[in-house]
């Protein structure tokens, strides 16, 4: 993932929020995390809606958030402070370090348009507001575990990507679903780096893509996604490194052959197609046993599947012989 300029751990927490600001926010979450869900105090919801910024050419949809909250994903830990969670990204196509924010404020959002093709009965591409508009949004609580070893616990709004699989109506030889984000260089200074395989891709397998918790992301925080986050609409598979997570997605395509993925073709050896989190499979410069969960001092035992073993394991029987947790 860091392959140039210095690695995302190296950057000071101070060099994210002072910390005065940091601490307040604090209490303000603390009092959240007791909280069975974000809209439970519509006052204190609203002021964390507040501290995301609205995509000045963007949210989409704003009329359907905040999206009533999923019961069955919660997590047992504080939701992250969301100024950091807005804060500290990776959006390599703007740059390769966290403070993203401002430059990817060069995103445009209008026009987006969504393209279905591939082993679909009819492909297809409409307008990213036409698709979130047929699709049920909800909210649900994930873990985000990167890959770099910092992670966050978010409240997304979106919808399962089972859900826009079945409005595809792929054919019986997709194996796999390839998503791809947009490429425009102009835009994108990032994208001008030619060492990189531009456009970003990812990829899942159908019965990953099918599966309950693998969710397209439109907002965060009851608002609609901010530009740093992905806007209009990225992935969320939590039980995989955050890179799975493709941001501003422009393209499923659905296939017969496993995609090829960007962190991939750069660094094969360190990063896999699979990328499930597991604690006992080190990186190979750095271990994975722990993670640091941003705006929390310390860290924390990262656990496998990042916690959703019970949801997923059973995806990967007679699997063992694939590079799973690369
Ligand atoms: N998607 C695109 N298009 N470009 C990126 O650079 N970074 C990935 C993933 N999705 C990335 C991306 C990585 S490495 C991580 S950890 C997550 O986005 C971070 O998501 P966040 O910034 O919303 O926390």
């Amino acid at each position: 993932m860091l392959l140039r300029v210095r690695r995302g751990w190296e950057i000071p927490e101070s060099g994210v929020t002072p910390e005065s600001v940091f601490w307040n926010r604090r209490r303000l979450l603390g009092a959240m995390g007791t909280m069975p869900a974000l809209a439970a105090s519509p006052a204190l919801a609203m002021s964390v809606r507040r501290a995301v910024p609205a995509a000045t050419d963007g949210d989409f949809a704003a009329d359907l958030y905040p999206a009533p909250r999923n019961p069955r994903y919660e997590v047992n830990r504080p939701l992250t402070d969301p100024e950091l969670a807005t804060g500290y990204n990776n959006f390599y196509e703007f740059g390769s370090y966290k403070q993203i924010a401002k430059a990817a404020r060069a995103l445009e959002l209008r026009p987006w348009t969504v393209t279905i093709d591939g082993l679909v009965e009819r492909e297809r591409t409409l307008d990213a507001e036409e698709l979130i508009r047929r699709m049920p949004l909800e909210e649900r609580v994930y873990r985000l575990r990167c890959v770099e070893a910092w992670s966050i616990v978010v409240p997304w709004t979106g919808f399962p990507l089972r859900e826009l699989v079945a409005f595809a109506r792929p054919l019986s030889a997709a194996r796999y679903l390839r998503m791809e984000t947009f490429l425009d260089p102009e835009m994108a200074p990032g994208q001008r780096a030619s060492w990189y395989p531009w456009p970003y891709v990812e990829g899942l397998t159908m019965a990953e893509a099918t599966h309950e918790l693998a969710f397209v992301a439109t907002g965060i925080y009851g608002r609609p996604l901010p530009k740093q986050n992905g806007a209009p609409l990225r992935l969320a598979v939590p039980w995989k490194y955050g890179f799975k997570s493709i941001k501003s997605i422009v393209r499923f395509t659905f296939t017969a052959e496993r995609p090829e993925t960007f962190w991939s073709l750069i660094a094969p050896h360190e990063y896999g197609f699979w990328a499930n989190v597991n604690p006992e499979v080190p990186h190979p410069r750095w271990s994975q046993a722990e993670e640091r969960p941003l705006g929390e001092p310390g860290r924390i035992p990262t656990r496998l599947y990042n916690g959703y073993a019970e949801f997923v394991a059973d995806l990967y029987a007679g699997l063992a012989d694939e590079p799973l947790f690369m």
